[in-house]
């Protein structure tokens, strides 16, 4: 493939082995990017995901990474560069949800929860910032959710981390922009993934009856925002974060 607008740019997705991380790791690569992606005891499915990159013409990296673990995330963004080069495009998307009341949460369920999501975002974007900054340019996207502004019952670490992404995305553009690095986020409303499809069909019915759009969002639907972030029609967004998400929270 030739021509698409991210033609010859090195991308790395954390979380890409399903849901939005595939979706994302997909569009890029139709575009003409390179792509690395990270997961959790996913290989499988990491695998099928190469074997689609490929497909499109380009080159794929897979290797399993827990984004909690900073030096873990080191390692897979150099053994990324290593494959396929400099990492131009960074979407921060690895995430999981332990839903339960409040009184209920232990500090083990806090921390993995805040250590996937802000710990994760946090040391993988500072294992490729410095490469960034050297070339003067690069894109740092990351997942955030409508439920950092929305809140709900029974999920107080998610949406927690879910804020932090939001906050540090706003204080990294302002040391990022200046560099030609430009940082931002997404915060997408309900998906149909493997992470809503968890919550069973009585919660989906709730959801398509409450929502403006009548429906949970695609992944490919993420991808296309994602995509514009990340590429031209994505200059002029700086510590942005945008919100596909059927009219669920307006802002
Ligand atoms: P998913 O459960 O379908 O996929 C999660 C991906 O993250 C998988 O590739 C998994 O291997 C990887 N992962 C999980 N923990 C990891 C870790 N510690 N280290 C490395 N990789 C890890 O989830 P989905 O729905 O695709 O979510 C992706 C992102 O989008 C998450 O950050 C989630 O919070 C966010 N999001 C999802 C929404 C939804 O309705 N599905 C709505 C708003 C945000």
């Amino acid at each position: 493939m030739s021509g698409g607008m991210l033609q010859g740019k090195v991308a790395l997705v954390t979380g890409g082995s399903r849901g939005i991380g595939r979706a994302i790791a997909l569009a890029f690569a139709e575009a003409g990017a390179d792509v690395a992606i990270c997961h959790l005891g996913d290989a499988e499915r990491a695998a099928t995901l190469v074997q689609a990159i490929t497909a499109h013409g380009r080159r794929g990296f897979a290797q399993e990474a827990d984004v909690a673990d900073p030096a873990a995330t080191r390692a897979f963004a150099a053994a990324a560069e290593a494959a396929l080069g400099p990492t131009e495009i960074l979407v921060n998307n690895a995430g999981i949800n332990i839903r339960g009341p409040f009184e209920s949460i232990s500090e083990e369920t806090y921390d993995r929860v805040i250590d996937v999501h802000v710990k994760g975002m946090f040391f993988m974007a500072q294992a490729v910032y410095p490469g960034m900054v050297a070339r003067g340019r690069g894109r740092i996207i990351n997942i955030a959710s409508q439920l950092a502004f929305k809140g709900g019952p029974n999920i107080t670490p998610y949406v927690t981390a879910k804020a932090a992404i939001v906050g540090f995305t706003r204080s990294l553009a302002w040391e990022a922009a200046p560099k030609g690095i430009q940082v931002n986020a997404i915060a997408p409303g309900p998906i149909e993934t493997d992470l809503t499809r968890a919550r069973g069909p009585e919660w989906k019915a709730m959801i398509e009856g409450s929502i403006l759009a009548g429906r949970l969002g695609r992944p490919e639907e993420i991808a296309a925002t994602a995509l514009l972030l990340a590429g031209p029609g994505g200059d002029y967004y700086v510590g942005a974060t945008l919100s596909p998400n059927g009219g669920d929270i307006m802002h």
